[in-house]
């Protein structure tokens, strides 16, 4: 949802590489590349996952991950979330100009962790980043290069076809060559490729963003089944959605007791919504509606949750009975998603990683209309990239996320 600049993130420092000697790695490690600095220290020169063997997790009980932008909204999450998974350790918190910060500076909540954030990574196995979206495009070919499984949580590794970075993102993807091999991180829809990662070499994760998590998860069953003629995704998000840089459209009084749209001109996500649903399809071309997907978002004044209300006219003509069974067989045996018989709330999934669905056939118009709410901050970020990582170390998908919602 944010809307960042699109600058670079320094090159990461301090490297290590297989094949390089200790030395130079260590050599490396003072190096600075300006304000924010990006090491990944003390890697040793073999592989970073030395007794996983070629199956990740295997011989291994506790899995060290790392998390860079561990400061921000997202980053928060990750921690508060890692931190009770049974199979992880937070090896480090990687953060710009914090070196050796305790963690109660960026978030009073997580004191009790006794987490500090620091300038640079110790070895782990897997990484989470948790940056603004052309700040990590250039981070992961180094971090790959490890060995290290890269979950990102920005929109650098969610696009398969290089262009797109071009025409909605306004830069040139650094590593076009791994775009490829990214596995889009929505676990509903890409489960069995995520799963493939685990004995992958490269294993890159292009965590979905938030709004596309809300709706996708309600089009899902309809794009399967070539069912998207046309579609207008109408969203609302809370603010946290926009992340926590400071912005004036963001403060209080801007938007507290009011409500707004944005994005008319075509809000990034779209690229998203149109490559899933588009990939989605049985055959080629089976959902004509990815080409004009229709999106529109607004913030309103909570803090977090998001509500996608998406109207579809199907390909062909589908009946109520028809609508419900595509929506119960799609979502049977899924953990965190539940079809509900009524238009839910954003505040029943507050705090967790569930999602919740309700598809109804409006008659009169011919519509079919999907309501769907996340928590923009779990099953919308750090929740479901958590998810996923759970799969490519073949963990069981749901630890660390058995949190039930909180209300009010
Ligand atoms: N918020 C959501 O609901 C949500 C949902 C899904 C996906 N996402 C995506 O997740 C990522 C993080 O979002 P967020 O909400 O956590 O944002 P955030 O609160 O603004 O945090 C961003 C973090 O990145 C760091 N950072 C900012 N600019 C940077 C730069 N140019 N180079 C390197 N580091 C930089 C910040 O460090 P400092 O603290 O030092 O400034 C901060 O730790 C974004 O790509 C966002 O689109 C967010």
């Amino acid at each position: 949802m944010a809307n960042y600049g699109t600058g670079q993130a320094p090159r990461p420092t301090g490297v290590c590489h297989r094949g390089r000697s200790s030395t130079a790695c260590g050599a490396s490690n003072s190096t600075s590349w300006g304000v924010a600095m990006y090491r990944l220290a003390a890697m040793t020169t073999t592989s970073s996952r030395p007794d996983l063997g070629t199956s990740r997790g295997s011989g291994r009980d506790t899995i060290r991950v790392g998390i860079i932008g561990a400061a921000g909204y997202v980053g928060g999450e990750l921690i508060r979330i890692l931190e009770r998974h049974p199979n992880v350790r937070i090896a480090g918190l990687q953060g710009r100009d914090r070196d050796h910060q305790p963690i109660a500076q960026a978030h009073p909540h997580l004191a009790a962790t006794g987490h500090h954030i620091e300038a640079s990574l110790p070895e782990v196995d897997g990484v989470f980043l948790a940056l603004p979206h052309g700040a990590s495009a250039a981070l992961v070919p180094e971090l790959v290069e490890q060995g290290l499984v890269v979950v990102d949580l920005g929109a650098d590794y969610r696009l398969s076809d290089p262009a797109d970075y071009q025409r909605w993102y306004g830069f040139e993807h650094p590593a076009p060559e791994l775009l490829a091999r990214a596995i889009y991180g929505l676990p509903e829809q890409h489960r069995g490729r995520l799963l493939a990662l685990r004995d992958a070499e490269v294993a890159i994760v292009g965590s979905p963003g938030c709004y596309p998590t809300a709706s996708l998860l309600g089009l899902y069953p309809l794009a399967r089944a070539g069912l998207i003629g046309d579609v207008v995704v109408d969203a609302k998000s809370g603010v946290s959605g926009a992340g926590r840089a400071p912005k004036p459209e963001f403060m209080y009084s801007e938007v507290n007791e009011s409500i707004r749209a944005y994005g008319l001109a075509g809000h990034r996500h779209v690229s998203e919504l149109m490559q899933e649903i588009r990939d989605a399809g049985p055959h080629a071309g089976a959902n004509p509606g990815a080409a004009t997907v229709g999106f529109l978002p607004h913030l309103v004044p909570m803090q977090r949750g998001i509500l996608a209300a998406s109207h579809v006219r199907a390909t062909r003509e589908i009946g109520v009975a028809e609508l419900q069974e595509l929506y119960r067989e799609a979502y049977a045996g899924e953990p965190f998603v539940t079809v509900m018989d009524r238009p839910p709330a954003s505040s029943e999934v507050r705090g967790s990683n569930f999602a919740r669905v309700h598809a109804h056939l409006d008659e009169r118009t011919g519509r079919i209309v999907v309501v769907s709410v996340i928590d923009n901050l779990i099953k919308g970020a750090a929740g479901q990239a958590v998810q996923a990582f759970n799969l490519v170390f073949g963990l069981p998908e749901t630890a660390g996320l058995e949190q039930l919602p909180m209300a009010p």
